[in-house]
C-alpha cells in the first residue's frame, strides 16, 4: 500500500485515498506522475483547496482515463486533446492531468511554444517558487516534496518570487503580474524587489491579456482580507493605469488658497479596506471602490469656500456602467446595486448633520430599498476621518439614525413599498385608460405618504385619491 507512507504534506484520508489511485495508475502506465503547484502550496499554508493538479512525463490524458476508470465506470473525463489536458472530478475534488511541458514564448504572440518535458522543465516555467513545489507519486520517493528552488522557505518568509528570472516569467505570461499582486494581497506576502521591478517594466504587456482574466484577478484582490494592499501595488506597478485608469484619477492632493483636499485615492483603499471587515460581498466591496470616482471630474475650487465635488454621486452612478461594461462584470442585479449604492452614498451621512424628520427617513427608505443595510455599510466605511472624536461622533449619529430608521420601517413598512392603490385600481375606479392622470395620481398617493401627510394604508390612500381627482374633474364610475 502507497498510502501508508507518509507524505510531506497534510492531507484528508480522502484526498490520500485519490492520491493513491493517480499513483497506481501512473506505475501501471510507467508514467512518472507529480502533484504540483496550488494544492501543494495551499495544503502546507493550511488553505482549503479542491484543485489537484497532477503532471506527469508522458500523455495526461492516457493516465487521467487509467484514473478515471480505477475510480469506476461513472467518472467522466473532460480532455482538450490540442493543449494536453484533462480533468477528472471526482466527490468535490477537480483534478487537471498534464504531461510535463516545456514552453518557450515569442515576444508578440501569447500563446507558448510547447513540446514535451521533464518535471524540472515543467517547474522551470511555472510563475512562482511557492508556487513550483511538487509531491512526487511515484512509488520509489511517494509523498516526498520536490522543492527546486527553495519554495518551502519563500512561503515561511511571505515572499513571492519567480523560479527564473522575474522579467521572462512576467513578459511569457503577463497575467502572472497580476497574479503576483493577488497573491501579495491574498496571502499578505510581499513580491521581492527585482520580481517587482519587472512588472513594473513589463506593465503595458497586460494588454495583450484578455479582460476575463484581468477581471478574475482583480475580484480576486476585492475579495482578499485587505484589498488596498493589491490595490496599492496595482497603482505602483503601472498596472493600474492601464486597467482602471479611473483609480488612478483619484490620487493626489490639489492646493488652492492654502487649501488641500484629501487624496481620494487613498481615501477609497481605506473605504474599501473598511467595508472589507465587515462583508465579504465582492459588489459591495466594488462600490466602495467606486463610490466616489467621479470626484475628478466634478472637482472645483470656490474661492473662499474650498474645494466642492458637486453632483460625483450621480455622475459616479453613470462611471459605474462604463467600468463594469468594460471589466466585462455582471450588467443586471449586480450592476444596478454597485450604481445605487454609488448614486445614494451621501444620503445617510447628510441625515447625520441636520434635524432628522420621519419624512427624510420614509424617503432614504423608499429609494435604497432592501439594500438599505449594505448602503449603510458603505456609509460607515467612508468615515476615515484622523480625528478620533469626530469618527465617534459620525458613528453615534449613524446609530441614530439606524435606530430611526427601525422606528419608520416598523411603522410605515416603507422598504419594500407597493403602493397600496396601484394604478390598475386607478383605472378601474375612474373608468380611465393608461395615461399621464393616472400617473399624476400614483405619484400624488406616493409623496402623500413618504411626506407623512397621510398613513401607508390602503384606506387613507383611497380617501386621499378620491379628494386629490377632484381637481382632475374626475368622479368615480361606480
Ligand atoms: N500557473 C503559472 N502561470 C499562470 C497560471 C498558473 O505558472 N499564469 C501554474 C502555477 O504553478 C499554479 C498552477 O499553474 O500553481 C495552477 O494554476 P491555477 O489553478 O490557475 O492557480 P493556483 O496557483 O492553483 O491558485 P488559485 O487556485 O488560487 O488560482
Amino acid at each position: 500500500m502507497i498510502s501508508n507512507k507518509p507524505m510531506d504534506i497534510p492531507c484528508s484520508l480522502q484526498e490520500r485515498k485519490i492520491l493513491e489511485k493517480i499513483a497506481l495508475a501512473a506505475k501501471d502506465l510507467r508514467l512518472p506522475a507529480y502533484l504540483i503547484g496550488g494544492f501543494v502550496r495551499d495544503k502546507i499554508l493550511g488553505r482549503r483547496t479542491k484543485d489537484m493538479d497532477i503532471v506527469c512525463v508522458g500523455d495526461g490524458i492516457a493516465l487521467a482515463h487509467k484514473v478515471a476508470e480505477s475510480l469506476g465506470d461513472k467518472v467522466p473525463v473532460s480532455f482538450f486533446k490540442t493543449y494536453g489536458t484533462a480533468q477528472v472530478k471526482w466527490n468535490e475534488l477537480e483534478i487537471e492531468f498534464v504531461g510535463a511541458r516545456k514552453e518557450s514564448y515569442r515576444q508578440e504572440s501569447r500563446n507558448p511554444e510547447v513540446t514535451e518535458g521533464t518535471l524540472q522543465d515543467d517547474q522551470n516555467r511555472r510563475d512562482f517558487t511557492i508556487n513550483a513545489m511538487a509531491i512526487s507519486l511515484r512509488e520509489e520517493d511517494y509523498g516526498s516534496l520536490l522543492d527546486p528552488f527553495n519554495g518551502m522557505e519563500d512561503l515561511e518568509a511571505k515572499i513571492i518570487r519567480t523560479p527564473l528570472e522575474p522579467s521572462q516569467t512576467f513578459s511569457d505570461d503577463p497575467l502572472r503580474m497580476m497574479r503576483a499582486i493577488r497573491f501579495a494581497s491574498q496571502l499578505q506576502f510581499t513580491i521581492v524587489p527585482e520580481a517587482f521591478a519587472a512588472i513594473q517594466e513589463n506593465a503595458e504587456r497586460i494588454r495583450i491579456i484578455s479582460q476575463e482574466r484581468i477581471t478574475d484577478e482583480f475580484n480576486k484582490i476585492m475579495l482578499s482580507p485587505k484589498p488596498s494592499v493589491g490595490l496599492d501595488l496595482l497603482y505602483k506597478s503601472g498596472l493600474m493605469k492601464i486597467i482602471l485608469p479611473q483609480m488612478v484619477d483619484l490620487v493626489g492632493v490639489e492646493m488652492q488658497e492654502g487649501k488641500g483636499h484629501k487624496d481620494n485615492f487613498y481615501h477609497t483603499l481605506q473605504v474599501v479596506d473598511n467595508i472589507a471587515q465587515n462583508t465579504r460581498d465582492l459588489w459591495l466591496r466594488w462600490a466602495a471602490l467606486l463610490h466616489d470616482i467621479a470626484k475628478p471630474a466634478t472637482k472645483k475650487f470656490e474661492p473662499g469656500h474650498g474645494w466642492t465635488f458637486h453632483g460625483h454621486d450621480a455622475l459616479g452612478g453613470k462611471m459605474v456602467t462604463r467600468i463594469f461594461s468594460k471589466f466585462k462584470l455582471p450588467m443586471g442585479d449586480k450592476m444596478r446595486l454597485v450604481k445605487k449604492l454609488v448614486e445614494l452614498h451621501l444620503r445617510p451621512i447628510s441625515l447625520t448633520k441636520e434635524n432628522i424628520t420621519d419624512s427624510a427617513i420614509r424617503r432614504l427608505l423608499f429609494d435604497a430599498g432592501d439594500d438599505i443595510d449594505g448602503l449603510m455599510l458603505l456609509c460607515e466605511a467612508d468615515i476615515t476621518s484622523k480625528n478620533r472624536v469626530k469618527v465617534k461622533r459620525y458613528l453615534e449619529n449613524f446609530e441614530l439614525v439606524r435606530a430611526r430608521m427601525k422606528e419608520v420601517e416598523e411603522s410605515d413598512r416603507i422598504r419594500n413599498w407597493q403602493p397600496p392603490v396601484t394604478g390598475e385600481m386607478i383605472m378601474e375606479i375612474f373608468g380611465l385608460s393608461p395615461g399621464r392622470v393616472v400617473g399624476e395620481l400614483k405619484t400624488a398617493i406616493r409623496e402623500a405618504i413618504l411626506d407623512g401627510e397621510i398613513p401607508n394604508t390602503y384606506d387613507a390612500a383611497y380617501a386621499f385619491m378620491l379628494e386629490k381627482a377632484k381637481s382632475f374633474n374626475l368622479t368615480p364610475v361606480k
